[in-house]
């Protein structure tokens, strides 16, 4: 998660941010209730815009309460303080969770019939927009119609997520996680508009690290937490590209707008990169695969001998799924980026080791992370420095994983164009 809260809530102007909360009519409505605590709590200055839908599902006092602000959905109230156009004009961000289909209609005819969709035409900053409805609605052409004008407009549509809705059945429509579009409100924050670099791309990211059984119950793994993976996809979802994160054991919830397939093995982690590689733009592969996996898994759990003996684990190599989609380019185009955590050896320091495994792969870029001492794992902070397969090193300072991410999304854009 990004943790720079200071950067987070200043405005260009240096006071508080001030964030608009526009809910929708839909039942997801009461996830803005955690939306808004998590937006004052890290300091914003957040004003709610209800519609008179959403009003149905939760009320003015809860978002008054919450808010800390007096709380209307019509343009009638205080009118004097001109709120229909004040509002938008004066607002940092307005991210709008739950918006329902009405709404997004709304929003891309240029409707303005109550607060809500005043304030979105009179806003001039970043919006974001968190749509959540049934699967049919999503999937209707004046839905998705609806969404590639609002895109084509600059604004930051989220896709929905997949799971439980509101009745028995399931599909694409939840809204996500809470905290996962505050960490989208956060980054189009700190980037401001016209940071959708990504927009119309298709992006693939691994993160987390494999497991190779030994038995049904024992595995061998590694340290990687998936944190800069998740890092990665966050930041492209908040740049505007369409994100799929192919996850190996990581314990985060899914990052807001990203289709994330979880794989826990290697030959997972290849089968799912491999296949969703040929329609990215460009794959950065953060995972770290098990190098290695035991030569025969048992399928039933090993036991302890009696006379205190250990068995000994036959290895073999796993594929190299960096250096596979590499070589074997199916899209020229695509930029191709890897990692090396690197210790330096007797044969050489850091960077040119990262050189010699850039060559070896054949990648475009490669982050190299120092990890003497194991600094990198589980930490929120990271620094690296990126290498070109065009001779390029560029240095990343010790920051954020958020901000380690947008530096190398800034170096996949610096060699598509
Ligand atoms: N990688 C991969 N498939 C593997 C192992 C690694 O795709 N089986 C990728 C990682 O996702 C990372 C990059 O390769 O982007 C570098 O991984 P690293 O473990 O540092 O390099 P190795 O190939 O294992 O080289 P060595 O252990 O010799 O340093």
């Amino acid at each position: 998660m990004s943790t720079d809260s200071t950067a987070t809530t200043a405005s260009p102007s240096g006071a508080r941010s001030r964030v608009v909360l526009g809910v929708a009519g839909g039942i997801a409505a009461y996830k803005a209730c955690e939306i808004l605590r998590r937006l004052t709590e890290s300091g914003h200055d957040v004003t709610v815009v209800p519609t008179a839908a959403a009003l149905e599902f939760v009320g003015a006092p809860t978002w008054s309460a919450l808010s800390g602000k007096p709380v209307s959905a019509q343009v009638w109230d205080a009118v004097h303080e001109v709120p229909h156009v004040r509002i938008g004009q004066e607002a940092d961000l307005v991210v709008v969770a739950p918006a329902t289909a009405d709404l997004l209609a709304k929003a891309a005819h240029g409707l303005a019939d109550d607060l809500l969709t005043n304030t979105l035409l009179t806003a001039r900053c970043p919006v974001v927009l968190a749509p959540a409805m049934h699967t049919e609605m999503w999937e209707h052409p004046a839905t998705q119609a609806n969404v590639a004008t609002l895109r084509s407009r600059g604004v930051l549509v989220i896709e929905p997520a997949e799971g439980r809705l509101t009745g028995k059945d399931s599909g694409k429509g939840r809204l996500p996680e809470p905290g996962e579009i505050v960490e989208v409100a956060r980054e189009v924050l700190l980037r401001g508009r016209g940071a959708a670099d990504l927009a119309g791309r298709h992006v693939l990211v691994s993160a987390g690290g494999t497991r190779e059984y030994l038995d049904p119950v024992r595995f061998l793994g590694n340290r990687s937490s998936g944190l800069q993976g998740w890092a990665l996809a966050r930041a492209a979802v908040a740049r505007g590209a369409e994100v799929t994160l192919v996850a190996a054991n990581v314990a985060l919830p899914d990052p807001a707008g990203v289709k994330v397939v979880r794989v826990e093995t290697t030959a997972e982690l290849r089968a799912e990169v491999v296949s969703a590689a040929a329609g990215a733009d460009a794959v950065v592969m953060a995972a770290a695969p098990a190098d290695f996996r035991p030569a025969a898994q048992a399928t039933t759990k090993i036991k302890k001998a009696d006379d205190g003996s250990a068995p000994s684990i036959e290895l073999v190599q796993n594929p190299d799924i960096l250096a596979e989609i590499s070589h074997e380019r199916v899209r020229a185009d695509a930029v191709i980026v890897g990692f090396a955590a690197e210790t330096g050896d007797a044969t050489g320091d850091v960077l040119t080791l990262g050189r010699a495994k850039l060559a070896r792969k054949r990648c475009d870029l490669l982050v190299v992370n120092d990890v003497s001492g194991g600094a990198v794992f589980g930490s929120p902070e990271n620094e690296a420095v990126i290498l070109g397969a065009d001779g390029r090193s560029v240095a990343v300072p010790r920051g954020t994983k958020a901000a380690v991410a947008h530096a190398i999304w800034d170096q996949v854009v610096a060699t598509w164009s």
